[in-house]
C-alpha cells in the first residue's frame, strides 16, 4: 500500500503529465520562459522625468478608488443573488489585461475571477505563456453572477460598462485579451461572432485588442484549442515586440 504522501505525488504527476499532452494537442510546442513581466514593459521613470511638458500632470484614478466607487454595488438587479462581486484580480500596471464575460458559481463563491473549471484551463494557457496570475489583470463585462447562469441583460451590462471602462484606463495595459463573445462585443461594440473575430487584432481605445474564443467554449469544444493557442503566441509575439 503507498503512503499518503506518494500516492498524492502519484495523482500530482497524473494530472500535469494530462496537462501536458492537452497542451501538445493545442500545439503548444514549449512553455514560454520569462515572458516579459508588467514591471518590465512600463516605460522608465527617467523617460517621463525627461519629457519637457508643461501640462499639469493628471491623476489617473486607482484600482482600489474604483472599487470603493462600486462599494455594496447594487445598480442593477444582480445585486439581489449574487454572494460577492467579482471586481478583478492581478497586477494592477499590468501590460496584459484578459476581460472574461462574467462570474460563475465559483467565481461568486470566492469573488475572484477565473477560479472554476474554466479558471483552470485560463490557468494553463497563462502556464504555457510563461506567466503568472500576478503578472496580469483578469477582470470581466460583469461583475455579479446571474441567477442561474443566466446571460446578463443589456441593462446589466451598461450598469457595468463605466466599472470596466475605468479600470481598464486605469491599468492602461500594452495588450488586451477579450474571453469570448460578450467580451469581445462590448469591448469592440461589434456584432461580428467571435468565430470571426477571434484571431485578428483590434484595437480598445488606442489598445491592441486580440479577441478569442472563452475557456468555457473551449471546455465544451476541445477542437478549438488550437485556434486558442495561435491567438496567445500572437500575444506574446506584441508583447515582446513592445518590450524595447
Ligand atoms: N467565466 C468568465 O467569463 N469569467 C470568470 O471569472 C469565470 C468564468
Amino acid at each position: 500500500m503507498l503512503d499518503k504522501r506518494t500516492q498524492s505525488l502519484k495523482i500530482a504527476t497524473a494530472e500535469t503529465l494530462a496537462t501536458l499532452q492537452d497542451m501538445r494537442r493545442w500545439g503548444v510546442e514549449h512553455i514560454y520562459e520569462n515572458s516579459p513581466s508588467a514591471q518590465e514593459l512600463l516605460p522608465p521613470c527617467a523617460e517621463l522625468e525627461s519629457s519637457n511638458s508643461t501640462a499639469a500632470p493628471c491623476r489617473v484614478e486607482t484600482l482600489e478608488e474604483i472599487r470603493a466607487e462600486m462599494g455594496d454595488c447594487q445598480r442593477c438587479l444582480l445585486s439581489s443573488t449574487r454572494n460577492n462581486l467579482v471586481f478583478g484580480a492581478g497586477n494592477p500596471k499590468a501590460a496584459l489585461v484578459f476581460v472574461g464575460e462574467g462570474p460563475s458559481r465559483r467565481e461568486d463563491e470566492q469573488g475572484e475571477p477565473f477560479v472554476g473549471e474554466a479558471g483552470q484551463l485560463f490557468n494553463n494557457i497563462l502556464f504555457a505563456m510563461g506567466l503568472t496570475r500576478d503578472a496580469v489583470y483578469i477582470c470581466n463585462v460583469i461583475k455579479c453572477r446571474g441567477p442561474h447562469n443566466r446571460d446578463p441583460g443589456v441593462d446589466e451590462i451598461a450598469a457595468c460598462a463605466p466599472f470596466l471602462k475605468r479600470q481598464l484606463n486605469a491599468i492602461n495595459p500594452q495588450v488586451l485579451v477579450a474571453l469570448g463573445t460578450l467580451a469581445a462585443q462590448s469591448l469592440l461594440q461589434d456584432k461580428t461572432p467571435i468565430s470571426k473575430l477571434r484571431g485578428g487584432w483590434c484595437s480598445y481605445n488606442g489598445i491592441d485588442l486580440m479577441p478569442t474564443f472563452h475557456p468555457a467554449y473551449l471546455l465544451r469544444n476541445p477542437e478549438f484549442k488550437r485556434e486558442l493557442w495561435q491567438d496567445m503566441k500572437q500575444v506574446l509575439q506584441r508583447l515582446h515586440s513592445k518590450d524595447m
